[in-house]
């Protein structure tokens, strides 16, 4: 399979090329090194990737590449390139999200039009759903998102189901519920918890802590995104997370455990944009994408901790 691969130096764009590569498929990837995390991130995601016989990189913003003709030579395309975080998602920052979300988004699905695709997955987002009255979430529930960040990541998958019904591209949606894992991104919770755990700092807790997120291991999030380029629903979306919401105090908790170290918390006010609950019925992606997430919260933070101490070296 040759695999077109957008955000290929992010968080989970770098570990889906890593697996895809490690099965014998070619790899084009894509990223511009936005600013939004430093680079250096990036880098070291992209590195091992670099060497690998069937990978192909491409430095560019995704909008600014002649699509048409990568779209020629491609079988799947998984569309991960975006700009995250849902805080920073307010006021003038919002251009860099209509940018990089909405239009980079359309300008591929564009291309993608009377191409031999596949599958077009495209990565969308719990965040879509803002506060749900009803837990768990399900594809069929009510969607209104909180932030601007959800608004756009959400507009990607409307374009995405358009250029489905209007043009017959194979899209797929997929709603990742917080993705953590080693690479997980420097602005994400577990990332700076237990960074600051590590360098004994406080952790900065927004919010009083009984707030619940059902969390994804990332190798799980791998396996769904695979199997959706391969048997995803056209026109379909699918909510990708672990099956069941802790409270942020039990994470802290669980990091105090494994770190063995004392945990000291600095509060902070919740922040706008921020939801207060996410749970994800998965039963459409367990049918459909034999999606079975087998990774356990405390096994997950704990290979998240032993990355952390390399990358701080400790
Ligand atoms: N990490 C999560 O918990 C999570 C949850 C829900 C959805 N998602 C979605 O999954 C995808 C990957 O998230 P991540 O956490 O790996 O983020 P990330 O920031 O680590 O990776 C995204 C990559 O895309 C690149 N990029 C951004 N805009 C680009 C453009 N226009 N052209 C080329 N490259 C561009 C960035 O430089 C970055 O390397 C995103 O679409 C995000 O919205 C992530």
């Amino acid at each position: 399979m040759k695999a077109l691969v957008t955000g290929v130096a992010g968080f989970i764009g770098s570990h889906l090329s890593h697996s895809l590569l490690k099965d014998g498929h070619a790899v084009t990837g894509v990223d511009c090194f936005t600013d939004y995390y430093p680079r250096s991130f990036k880098e070291r995601n992209l590195k091992p990737l670099l060497t690998a016989e069937n990978f192909h990189f491409l430095e560019r913003p995704v909008q600014d590449l002649d699509l048409h003709s990568l779209l020629q030579t491609a079988d799947v395309v998984f569309h991960l390139a975006a700009q995250p975080g849902v805080r920073a998602s307010w006021g003038r920052e919002f251009e860099i999200y209509t940018m990089n979300n909405i239009l980079a988004t359309q300008k591929l699905l564009d291309a993608a039009v009377g191409s031999k695709l596949h599958r077009f997955v495209y990565a969308s987002s719990s965040s879509v759903y803002g506060d749900t009255k009803k837990l768990p979430s399900s594809e069929e529930d009510p969607i209104c998102p909180l932030s601007p960040y959800g608004v756009s990541k959400l507009a990607g998958e409307h374009l995405a189901r358009l250029y489905h019904v209007n043009y017959g591209v194979p899209t797929v949606s997929l709603r990742y519920f917080t993705v953590y894992g080693p690479k997980q991104r420097p602005d994400m919770a577990f990332h700076r918890f237990l960074k600051a755990v590590l360098l004994d700092e406080e952790i900065p807790l927004f919010g009083d802590g009984t707030q619940t997120r059902d969390f994804t291991f990332v190798a799980d999030v791998i396996s769904a995104t695979r199997a959706a380029g391969e048997t995803g629903a056209p026109g379909g979306v699918y909510n990708i997370g672990g099956g069941h919401r802790v409270t942020i105090s039990e994470v802290i908790e669980t990091i105090s455990q494994i770190s063995g170290k004392r945990v000291q918390l600095k509060r902070y006010d919740k922040v706008k944009g921020d939801v207060r609950h996410t749970w994800a019925d998965t039963a459409r992606a367990r049918a459909d994408l034999r999606f079975a997430p087998a990774t356990e919260l405390r096994d997950g933070l704990a290979e998240e901790y032993r990355w952390i101490c390399e990358v701080y070296g400790v």
